[in-house]
């Protein structure tokens, strides 16, 4: 994709024309025009269901759907087959949670900066006897790899860790952590949350080998809400037979019993968001065309504007403080920048920021126990960005932020 299209990008997302800055899509992003387009082609044009049916309609949606496995398969370097559709990340992580044969005794190895989706089905665990060991953070938000090392034992059973942090935006060192699973004596099983790095950091799952990778479609990747993707290793998955099972799943059942299809078949249970589909497809393809380097690059570069915003401000008086890694470690942090304004209330700041159209988020941001490591027990104000926000929209949060100091 031409310079061009990068400087015009913002005529590609209807709701950026009405004078909003927003600054939240760590929550969610924008969605382009492209994949409105898809989908209602979809609804209009189709609107039938895929691989049921054997009228022309069924078989154009069946062909889309499955399309849209192979792009975004080819998307985050997988192989054919080792991708299958869910409502978003919570629900991948979930899958796993409830297929693994558990047993009483096995261990499960997490960090303290995960997102609830990404904990409690761990925790949850707990009362089937599995223990969580939890490994911390250094104070600028690094996982204590020292202590995730010591922390896997002959029943270590899976170690699960976010790609990126929701909060404090830090990238976690995933080859690092593999190789040190790979020297472990239980093999366990590898997942990680891709939920923030998907669409803004460049991968591909052979960069760390997980053998589960969970990701929602319309955070980084602008897609449709309700549509998001399970990874997982074909060969580890044989090892388990997926616990929600229903329409679409079977190749064949009797009174007796049944034989699965093979994944992703088996684990799409159900009829599936054919539309998410089909506009995560047109999504993974506006987001490669644009290119991730180059979505990375725009957002360090006003990631780096805010962080040296915010030392302006304190020179000026503002008492800010942000969590994550600094100035001289932006290679190690995405653009989520949490923050709090000297002792004010994070809501506070948000609600008044909303007063001059910026989007904000406040509060734990689903991260309870990050927050009370960091001791910030109401949380923090959150900006986070994507590839089409601007210089002149941080110099305006900026200004902002210094008039909603002296007012709240
Ligand atoms: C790191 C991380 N994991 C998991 C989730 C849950 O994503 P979803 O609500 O799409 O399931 C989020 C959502 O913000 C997240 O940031």
């Amino acid at each position: 994709m031409s310079q061009e299209k990068l400087t015009g990008i913002r005529e590609d997302f209807p709701l950026l024309k009405k004078g909003w800055i927003y600054l939240d899509n760590t929550a969610k992003a924008q969605t382009p025009r492209k994949v409105l387009d898809a989908m209602h082609r979809y609804y209009t044009e189709i609107g039938a269901n895929v691989h049921r049916g054997l009228h022309t309609l069924s078989l154009e949606a069946s062909k889309l759907y499955d399309e849209a496995h192979s792009k975004v398969e080819k998307f985050i370097g997988a192989r054919k087959g080792e991708v299958a559709f869910t409502l978003n990340t919570t629900h991948a992580i979930n899958i796993v949670a409830s297929s693994i044969d558990w047993k009483r005794g096995d261990e499960i190895v997490t960090t303290v900066m995960e997102h609830h989706s990404n904990f409690l089905p761990w925790l949850r665990l707990r009362k089937f006897g599995v223990k969580v060991r939890v490994v911390d953070i250094s104070d600028q938000g690094f996982i204590n790899v020292d202590q995730l090392r010591n922390s896997l034992t002959e029943r270590t059973k899976l170690v699960s860790v976010a790609h990126v942090s929701n909060v404090l935006g830090v990238i976690n060192p995933l080859e690092e952590i593999r190789e040190i699973i790979d020297e472990s004596d239980a093999s366990p099983y590898f997942l990680v949350d891709a939920a923030q790095s998907v669409g803004h950091v460049e991968f591909s799952v052979r960069d760390f080998s997980p053998d589960f990778l969970a990701f929602s479609g319309y955070k980084g990747l602008m897609g449709p809400t309700g549509i998001g993707g399970l990874y997982y290793r074909r060969d580890v998955w044989e090892e388990i037979e997926p616990a929600l099972l229903g329409g679409g799943t079977p190749r064949s059942v009797d009174s007796e019993g049944y034989e699965l299809m093979d994944p992703p078949a088996s684990i799409e249970a159900g009829t599936p968001n054919i539309a998410g589909a089909i506009g995560l497809s047109a999504a993974v393809e506006y987001v490669s065309e644009i290119g991730i380097r180059r979505i990375e690059k725009k957002e360090r570069e006003l990631t780096s504007e805010i962080l040296d915003g915010f030392e302006r401000l304190k020179e000026g008086g503002v008492k800010v403080e942000y969590y994550g890694p600094g100035l001289d470690h932006l290679e190690s942090r995405i653009g989520v920048i949490s923050f709090n304004l000297g002792g004010k209330d994070p809501h506070d700041v948000a609600r008044a920021m909303s007063s001059f159209k910026i989007c904000l988020r406040s509060g734990h941001h689903c991260a309870m126990p990050l927050a009370m490591r960091l001791g910030i027990t109401r949380g923090s104000v959150r900006a986070s960005l994507h590839v089409y926000n601007t210089m002149e929209e941080i110099e305006t949060f900026l200004t902002s932020l210094k008039e909603v100091y002296d007012l709240v």
